[in-house]
């Protein structure tokens, strides 16, 4: 008599049925020939890529019991993804920011060093060729939003203070829209300044506000179907560059926002949140820019960037 195994499963619809041994024999001699079609690669990385991904994706498949029906849906839903993508709308990017790969490919990246600062997701907003404004200067472009006033050094991880940093900073108003998702050609919300010859840099910029994640495709449909929210937590993106130093490219989030816990790209670092300091109106800026009875804020954002080679 053939012995029957249970094997492990997550939730697919014939997952607890019983596999015969000679059943996983069927399976296992499938995973070992496909495994053996890229043995002649003569790329090794892309080989590694490849076996990996055959290994990874029939584990996934067993250990569901995955139904054909499940397989044709599946089949649906990245071909959606792929009829909604064009030159503005990245649905791949915004699948595996939701899945967190997006993320994890970060973290594997850019491991931590020193008192670095941390990195983030860059998203689908940022635009190259945005202005430069002086230091002290404003983002806003005429975007609605609290006025928020930025601060902070850019330095190096032995604590030297780097002057001439490119810092690009971009941010959605306070409707939760960045300039690119307008159809007017508005440029806003966005601006590059250099830090100055001690390292520092400052700007008037708004207090980030919380927004979903373009959720009106397939990747929306599928956060809804699996009851997930599509909202960002309040952030303000930052892209820092300095020849010799690595790239930096992170997002600043608001202490006490309620969705810090709940962002839908997992992007969130502890190390990242800051204090946004709210100032009633009337409250002395510190470029003495006139607000009049506007309220504001006020957030200090030290940089660290790691050597370029770490
Ligand atoms: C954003 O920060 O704007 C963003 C990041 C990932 C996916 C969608 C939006
Ligand atoms: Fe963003």
């Amino acid at each position: 008599m053939i012995e029957q195994t249970r094997v492990p499963h997550t939730g697919g619809a014939q997952g607890s049925q019983p596999v015969s041994e000679a059943q996983q024999a069927v399976e296992e001699r499938l995973v070992q020939n496909v495994l053996r079609s890229f043995e002649n690669c003569e790329d090794p990385r892309l080989k590694q890529l490849m076996q990996s991904l055959v290994k990874h994706l029939h584990a996934f498949i067993r250990d569901v019991r995955l139904t054909e029906d499940e397989w044709n849906k599946a089949i649906e839903f990245l071909t959606a993804v792929g009829h909604i993508t064009d030159d503005r709308r990245q649905e791949f990017i915004l699948l595996s920011d939701v899945f967190g790969a997006s993320m994890q490919t970060i973290n594997v990246n850019n491991e931590a060093y020193g008192d670095a600062t941390e990195a983030t997701v860059f998203g689908p907003f940022f635009v190259e060729d945005a202005p430069e404004i002086a230091n002290g200067g404003d983002i806003a472009g005429g975007a609605p939003g609290q006025p928020c006033w930025v601060e902070g050094t850019v330095t190096d991880t032995d604590g030297n203070p780097v002057p001439g940093a490119r810092i690009e900073v971009w941010e959605a108003d306070e409707d939760g829209f960045y300039d690119v998702q307008y159809t007017d050609d508005r440029v806003s919300g966005r601006a590059h300044l250099f830090s100055d010859e001690h390292g520092n840099y400052r700007f008037w910029g708004l207090t980030p506000t919380p927004y979903p994640i373009p959720h009106d495709g397939p990747v929306g449909k599928m956060l809804d179907a699996v009851g997930r929210s599509p909202m960002r937590a309040s952030h303000l993106h930052f892209m820092v560059t300095k020849p010799g130093l690595r790239t930096l490219v992170t997002h600043i989030f608001v202490r006490g926002d309620e969705l810090l816990k709940y962002d839908t790209v997992f992007g969130v670092k502890e190390s990242l949140i800051k204090d946004f300091v709210q100032q009633p109106a009337g409250t002395p800026t510190p470029d003495g820019r006139d607000l009049g009875d506007s309220t504001w804020a006020r957030t200090r954002f030290d940089i660290v960037l790691a050597p370029a080679a770490a």
